[in-house]
């Protein structure tokens, strides 16, 4: 027999948060914790269905109006309608003034890569590969292969993460954009930064308008946690709508995977802001163009859930009640993971801990360190100290901050 034609196929590493996972699901240790998966778990360690979503898949599946026709290319208009308005506010001048457009895309990742696929046709230029792209370091790993996959040639790092005082590194950032050339782009995460969960304060985005609007620079928000960070929609908007009444075009990249707790349906929807109606429908008309060659047209299911619960007063409601729940657990693990660490005597500040908000949390342990939770105490987290709140429930928070106390006091 000849060899494969994929005999020289190499074998490409496994994607890390996933592998993550695996090698939890293979620890049969009764202690083990899994601090590394990106997704909400209850306190009892369980995925969680939102009760509105349940209540609305019910709704779907008695709806005998309903089939399984082929959505439209750029998606279920209620839904394209309805995401966009809860990124940009009920009484947004852009969308009354018909200068906003959408496209319901698979995920957030989905939003990114047309919107990154359209922006390296038709953006500075004709099929401008050349084009700076300009990432946070750190930043959640996906955007610099989205926008390399995409075709751009120059993707670069901008100031984010001080490590020393465990914030951010506002200056760093704003050189990194007045040094940046025309035209470049920048992604913004909107809120409850991915991984370091540090977001700029309103005064500190001000600043930072202030630079991109006089440089020239092009601002692509990735919105995955709207809601998830403060538990309010609208503070967890504020940026983009800010930017927006700054008089920016943009794009802003939404994931309901999070926030809908439906991962799995990949439901997304990227929202662009033009200068007039007429600039924004022919940037759809490309888009459209894209999404058939890319995945032809969306699945319905997820759409349908969030589009019917974003359209209903009461299902809102209910919703922006499931999402609280979810804020709030995150917000009560985070103080108490600081508090035994500080009864602990821990070496170091652990503020951080309940300033950092959303999902992450960045602890400030090293590789090292690391190793010790995942090999000695079957505490699995990401190489960078990154650890999801959602992983830590009533009963295993004592252990994960003695063996935080231990792995701190014992490697440095
Ligand atoms: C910062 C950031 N952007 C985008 C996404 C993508 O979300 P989705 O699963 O909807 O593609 C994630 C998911 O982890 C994320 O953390």
């Amino acid at each position: 027999m000849a060899a494969s034609i994929f005999a020289a196929v190499p074998h490409s590493p496994p994607v890390a948060v996933f592998k993550l996972t695996a090698d939890f699901r293979e620890d049969s240790d009764s202690r083990k914790v899994n601090l590394g998966v990106g997704a909400y778990r209850t306190d009892e360690g369980q995925p969680w269905v939102l009760p509105v979503v349940k209540k609305v898949e019910q709704m779907i599946a008695n709806d005998n109006s309903l089939n399984h026709e082929y959505l439209p290319i750029l998606g279920l208009p209620e839904f394209r309608a309805n995401a966009s308005r809860i990124a940009l506010g009920d009484d947004s001048p852009a969308i009354k003034e018909k200068r906003v457009g959408s496209v319901q895309c698979l995920g957030g990742t989905g939003a990114l890569r047309i919107g990154a696929d359209f922006l390296r046709r038709w953006y500075n230029g004709n099929n401008n590969t050349a084009t700076p792209i300009y990432v946070s370091t750190p930043t959640w790993e996906n955007h610099n292969s989205v926008f390399m996959e995409a075709g751009f040639k120059d993707i670069r790092t901008y100031h984010y993460w001080d490590a020393a005082k465990r914030g951010l590194d506002l200056q760093g950032l704003l050189n990194d954009m007045e040094q940046a050339p025309e035209f470049s782009i920048f992604i913004l995460h909107a809120c409850a930064h991915n991984p370091t969960g540090t977001d700029p304060t309103p005064e500190q985005w001000k600043q930072i308008a202030a630079v991109m609007k006089r440089r020239s620079l092009f601002p692509f928000f990735d919105s995955a946690y709207q809601g998830f960070a403060s538990g309010s929609l609208d503070k967890d908007a504020w940026a983009v709508r800010y930017f927006v009444s700054e008089g920016f075009e943009l794009f802003c990249a939404q994931s309901f995977s999070k926030n809908f707790g439906l991962y799995n349906e990949r439901v997304g929807n990227l929202t662009v802001v033009g200068k007039d109606a007429d600039n924004v429908q022919r940037v759809l008309s490309q888009m459209e163009k894209i999404v058939r060659t890319t995945w032809s047209n969306p699945p319905s299911q997820g759409a349908r859930i969030v589009a019917t619960t974003l359209a209903s007063p009461q299902l809102f409601d209910e919703w922006k009640g499931n999402v609280k729940t979810m804020a709030d657990r995150v917000l009560l693990m985070r103080s108490e993971l600081r508090s035994r660490l500080e009864a602990l005597g821990t070496p170091g500040t652990w503020n951080h801990i309940t300033e950092q908000i959303g999902m992450f949390s960045f602890t400030g342990l090293n590789p090292k360190q690391v190793e010790y939770m995942v090999k000695e105490k079957h505490i699995y987290l990401m190489a960078s100290g990154r650890i999801n709140m959602c992983g830590l429930t009533t009963k295993n928070l004592d252990y994960v901050a003695k063996s935080i106390h231990e792995a701190v006091t014992k490697i440095q």
